[in-house]
């Protein structure tokens, strides 16, 4: 199954395409969520990510989050591929999540792309790798930047033997995600979208369905992956 930031929505967190508030209403996180913004700008880069970092450590794991994790108890074999950097899959119990934009608790250098655990908070920001001395910036995966190539080699290799293939909570705009749902399709999986603004038109093994991923998702793994305590 593969979610983006509709599952995070009830989290109360902004999907990545909804109107920003407050201080970074005037920005496009399009034009932010970029290598170049970054040397232009470094501190307004990492100062938005210091943010919505922040955001999603004050977040809880929705009832989308905790009914994926139960579902991949039930079934013999599940694996969750996630266009999410804030980590609610993880808190919810899901394990092992392929995060294939990366992580948005996770920093690294800008030069020399060395992961860093921990950093001590500048007056200055962004911080600087002990390492090289480098800038530091979020671990995440930027507009023209490449995936992670073991995150996505898994996730199409995932999509490609699925039985059952779920999108959940995502436009489906930014590749090579939104190819993943395609090529579950193309390998004889059944294909259900769970989302907002669903296609009209949706024919088997194709599905679709608008929906809230918070109230649809317990429903739905209850009803199709019953465990002995809840089948009423
Ligand atoms: N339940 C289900 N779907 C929802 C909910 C909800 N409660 N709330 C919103 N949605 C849907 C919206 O209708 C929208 O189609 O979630 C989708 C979120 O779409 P985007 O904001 O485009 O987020 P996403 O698809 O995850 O973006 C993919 O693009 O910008 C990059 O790296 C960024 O990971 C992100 C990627």
């Amino acid at each position: 199954m593969l979610t983006g930031a509709g599952v995070s929505a009830e989290s109360g967190l902004p999907t990545f395409r909804e109107a920003q508030t407050g201080l970074w209403a005037q920005y496009d996180p399009e034009e932010l969520a970029t290598p170049q913004a970054f040397r232009r700008n470094p501190r307004l880069v990492w100062e938005w990510y210091a943010w919505r970092r922040q955001l999603a450590a004050a977040a809880q794991p929705n009832p989308a989050h905790v009914a994926l994790a139960a579902l991949a108890q039930r079934v013999p074999e599940c694996t969750l591929i996630t266009q999410n950097v804030d980590g609610l899959h993880t808190r919810a119990g899901s394990v092992n999540p392929i995060e294939l934009h990366g992580n948005l608790s996770r920093v690294k250098c800008f030069d020399d792309g060395r992961v860093v655990e921990h950093w001590q908070a500048t007056a200055d920001p962004p911080p600087r790798c002990p390492d090289c001395g480098g800038m530091l910036r979020p671990d995440v995966v930027w507009f023209g930047e490449l995936l992670p190539r073991t995150a996505l080699d898994a996730a199409i290799a995932a999509a490609q033997a699925c039985d059952v293939f779920l999108s959940i909570g995502t436009s489906g705009l930014v590749e090579p995600a939104a190819a993943l749902p395609r090529i579950a399709l193309q390998c004889g999986a059944t294909v259900v979208l769970i989302n907002l603004d669903v296609p009209t038109r949706a024919t088997p093994p194709l599905y679709a369905i608008n929906a809230k991923a918070g109230e649809l998702l317990p429903a739905l793994v209850d009803a199709v992956w019953p465990t002995p305590d809840s089948i009423g």
